[in-house]
This record gives C-alpha cells, sequence and structure tokens, in this order.
C-alpha cells in the first residue's frame, strides 16, 4: 500500500504550514519524521490521515485520492496516533481498547471474535493487561499512552501514522515501544513515527525525514540526513556526529554550553 502527499499546501485558517510539499511513504519502511517544535509534523500527519482537508494537491492512497474515500474505509487501512488525545469520561483501558475496532464494525458486523482477538492481542503487545479495568483518567502518563497505542493496534491498520509515540516514556519503555513497531514493520506494516529523539530515529527508520518550517528539508536513509551539518540546519543546533557503539548508525552529540 502507498500513501503519498502530491503537491500539498496545507495549514490552517490563519495559518499556512506548508506550501508545495510532496512526500511518498515507501510501503513496508519505517519512516521517521524529525524536525523542530512547530515546523509542520502533527500538522502534516493530519494531512496524511485525511483529518485535516490540504488546501490544494492530494494525498493519495494506493493512487486515489483519499479525500475521496469514506473515512471508514480508510480508518481500515490507515491508523493514526494522534499527539494528544483525550480519553472519553470513566471509560476503561479495555473499552478503549475495543473502540479501534470501530472501523471494521458495521449494522451488519457487530462485536466478533476478531474484534475480541485484535483487543487482547493488542493489550499484550504493549503490556497493558494488568490495567483492562482501570479508568483511562486514572493511569499514569506513560500508561495512558500504552493505552493509546494499543487502540492503534487493535485497528489492526497495514499503515501506521504515530505523532510522538515515546514522549512521555521512560526510556524502557521507550525502547519497549520502538521494539513492538520494529516487529510490526518487519512482518510487513509501514510505520511513520514523528520521533524527537534523533539516535532512537536513526537506528529504528529506515528513512528519515527531516522538516523545517513546513517543508522536507532533507530525506533518506538515517546515514544520510542524521548529520552535523543537517542537524545544524534544521535544529539550529551545532552538534557532533559519531557512529553509535551499539548499532553503528548516526549518534547525535550536542555541543552546548558544558563540554
Ligand atoms: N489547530 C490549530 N489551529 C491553528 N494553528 C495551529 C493548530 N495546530 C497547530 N497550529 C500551528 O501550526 C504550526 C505547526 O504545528 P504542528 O504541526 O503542531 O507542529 P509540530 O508537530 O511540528 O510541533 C504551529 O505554528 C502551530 O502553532
Ligand atoms: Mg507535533
Amino acid at each position: 500500500m502507498t500513501l503519498e502527499a502530491s503537491n500539498v499546501t496545507f495549514g490552517y485558517r490563519d495559518r499556512p504550514v506548508g506550501t508545495g510539499l510532496d512526500l511518498a511513504i515507501a510501503p513496508g519502511s519505517f519512516t521517521a519524521i524529525v524536525g523542530p517544535n512547530a515546523c509542520g509534523k502533527s500538522t502534516l500527519l493530519r494531512v496524511l490521515s485525511r483529518l485535516l482537508k490540504p488546501t490544494e494537491g492530494a494525498v493519495l492512497l494506493d493512487g486515489k485520492a483519499i479525500a475521496h474515500q469514506p473515512s471508514k474505509q480508510v480508518a481500515k487501512r490507515l491508523g493514526l496516533l494522534p499527539q494528544t488525545s483525550i480519553a472519553p469520561d470513566g471509560i476503561t483501558a479495555a473499552d478503549l481498547v475495543a473502540r479501534g475496532r470501530f472501523p471494521h464494525q458495521s449494522a451488519l458486523r457487530q462485536w466478533s471474535r476478531a474484534d475480541e482477538a485484535a483487543v487482547r492481542e493488542a493489550m499484550a503487545a504493549t503490556g497493558i493487561e494488568d490495567l483492562a479495568d482501570r479508568l483511562v483518567d486514572e493511569l499514569s502518563g506513560g500508561q495512558r499512552q500504552r493505552v493509546w497505542v494499543a487502540m492503534v493496534l487493535a485497528q489492526e491498520t497495514e499503515l501506521l501514522l504515530l505523532d510522538e509515540p515515546t514522549t512521555f516514556l521512560d526510556i524502557a519503555h521507550q525502547i519497549e515501544l520502538l521494539d513492538i513497531f520494529a516487529g510490526l514493520n518487519d512482518e510487513g506494516r509501514t510505520i511513520v513515527a514523528v520521533l524527537h529523539d534523533l539516535n532512537q530515529a536513526a537506528r529504528y527508520a529506515s528513512h528519515i525525514v527531516a522538516m523545517r518550517e513546513g517543508a522536507v528539508f532533507a530525506e533518506g536513509a538515517p546515514a544520510d540526513v542524521i548529520t552535523e551539518a543537517t542537524v545544524e540546519a534544521v535544529f539550529d543546533l551545532p552538534c557532533k556526529v559519531v557512529p553509535d557503539p551499539v548499532s553503528g548508525t548516526p549518534l547525535v552529540l550536542p555541543l552546548g554550553r558544558r563540554r
């Protein structure tokens, strides 16, 4: 399955974010989107997931404009984990995860064993079985994040768009989650994730898109994008890049004041 933004101009009513952007998500890739705060990463994911209509250009799913496809049909193929989500009042973790099955249901096809299995697998994959009956409001930030991830996994889509999935997690849970995404990717699912940790992006992604001011500044293999020159240009951050001693991928060492 291919997902492509073709010449999209997008933004909000009084705030244009990007102009004439082209981006193709290769099937089976693990694409990391990196870039400074407010450069348009979340807005681009909204455009790619059909939540926000571009003012010009189109998003194409397998070559067909996504805007002309019913939202439920799109939701069966493409799942979005937004950067911030608000759970309905008084909902339990298990019920929230179950909502990921909504696109698969209809008047004719109600809750089924396949739905049950998808929910169970998603909760197991994210290690939240013990939280099933807890209220989402009463979970820690990291626990809540894993519940939301489970909800998108339960949707069982070929493509996952993940907006800062690891942001509120401790380092062990960050790696655990990235490993889950890597596993899904190995099974053939396409992953697009906004990540702030460039070193993790370089390790996990097959393709990196570096954004700046609503545009794609550079894209390509991690070793070609995570360079001193690109990091400095995109983040205004002087740094050294060395090979990661564990993985050999680029490791960014900011210079900063304390050396
Ligand atoms: N709902 C909104 N209405 C108006 N402007 C918004 C809205 N959401 C984000 N913006 C603005 O759009 C720009 C891009 O935001 P965003 O895509 O969230 O950036 P990022 O995810 O890269 O941090 C920012 O200037 C932000 O203030
Ligand atoms: Mg964002």
